[in-house]
């Protein structure tokens, strides 16, 4: 029972974690750093006014290849920026409009900033909206990048900062895996919630053998719904993670893998093991019983 309640109660944080701003927000399944977004366009202090193309390493080839406008939007924020090349990490994602950091949950996306800034090791982050839960949730970052760039006070929009469409194809993927393990998280927590209730009927019926067995039945459902969710969880991070960073550091993204909601969502599935092990164990020690009581009965019929 105590196993079913912790399952239960770690199957509900997996699905409700980061509902609202502050709730939880450690527990994402993926999070963005976006401070330093956009770092490419902006010319080092070093190169003399109009040859943005010294910077450095591929970022320059990269450059070189826009278009006139994106020249001009390299000036403005250059301009809009003068001064503040010594922590472009912290002050570049506000100048844009967007925000330093975007974290997806299982129903739900987050975004804010970082406190005190995005530079030092350990700031927290700390959430200033997240979108109202939905059921399978689909993660769009593009649409959500773009509409606060044009909002922003540059009005830029994606394709000025060489958005590679390859990142929001990684989502996808994420976001495909995430709808299963939607379902397989309704099932595994419909079937702990349940076991709480008849691992309280096998308390109070003491020793049937029946029960046994339906606990155990119910216990191994939510094991093998938690346990599949979590492989998918765990493969879709490392997969999401990857494509992100491997087309998103040149512009200034990195992806984290959310750690912590891998701790809970494999709790969640040891906790079941645990009890359709014990309901086996139980099942068997039942059986025994039964029998002896049953040798018993025979013997005292003989005497
Ligand atoms: C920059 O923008 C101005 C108008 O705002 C335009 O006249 C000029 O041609 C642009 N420069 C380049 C290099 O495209
Ligand atoms: C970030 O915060 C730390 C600690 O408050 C401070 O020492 C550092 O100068 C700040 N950096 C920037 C770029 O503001
Ligand atoms: C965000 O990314 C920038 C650029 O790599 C890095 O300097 C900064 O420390 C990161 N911030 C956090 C909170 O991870
Ligand atoms: C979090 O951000 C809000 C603005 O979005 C700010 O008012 C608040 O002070 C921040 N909290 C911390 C702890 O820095
Ligand atoms: C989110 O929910 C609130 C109230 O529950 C509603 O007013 C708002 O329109 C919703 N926003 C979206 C984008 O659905
Ligand atoms: C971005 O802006 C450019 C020029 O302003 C335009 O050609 C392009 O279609 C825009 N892209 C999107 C996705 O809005």
């Amino acid at each position: 029972m105590t196993c079913a309640i912790v399952g239960f109660v770690l199957g509900m944080l997996c699905l409700f974690a980061g509902h609202k701003p502050d709730f939880m927000e450690d527990y994402n399944i993926i999070s963005l750093n976006t401070s330093t977004l956009g770092h490419n366009l902006i010319p080092t202090p070093t190169s003399s006014g109009s040859s943005p193309t010294s910077t450095s390493s591929g970022i320059g080839s990269l450059f070189s290849s826009l278009a006139g406008e994106a020249e001009n939007i390299t000036s403005s924020i250059a301009n809009a920026l003068s001064g503040f090349e010594n922590d472009i990490a912290d002050k570049l994602a506000g100048e844009l409009g967007i925000k330093q950091w975007y974290s997806l949950h299982l129903m739900d996306m987050c975004e804010g900033t970082y406190t005190p800034n995005a530079t030092v090791s350990g700031a927290k982050a700390n959430a200033s909206r997240c979108t109202n839960q939905t059921a399978m949730y689909h993660f769009d970052l593009t649409q959500e990048l773009n509409r606060q760039l044009q909002a922003g006070s540059l009005h830029l929009n994606l394709s000025d900062i060489n958005w590679p469409d390859k990142i929001q194809e990684g989502i996808n993927e994420l976001n495909t895996a995430l709808d299963a393990t939607f379902v397989l998280y309704a099932i595994a927590i419909a079937a702990s919630g349940l076991s709480i209730i008849t691992a309280l009927i096998a308390v109070l019926v003491n020793g049937s053998r029946l029960i046994s067995f339906g606990n155990w039945g119910l216990a191994s459902i939510s094991f093998l719904a938690y346990l599949i969710s979590s492989i998918m969880i765990t493969v879709g991070q490392i997969k999401g993670a990857n494509i992100i960073n491997e087309y998103g550091n040149d512009i200034g993204v990195y992806a984290y893998k959310g750690i912590k909601y891998l701790t809970i969502t494999w709790v969640a599935a040891g906790v079941m093991a645990l009890s359709s092990l014990f309901w086996i164990v139980e099942f068997c020690i039942g059986r025994k019983q039964a029998r002896r009581v049953y040798t018993e009965k025979g013997r005292s019929r003989k005497y």
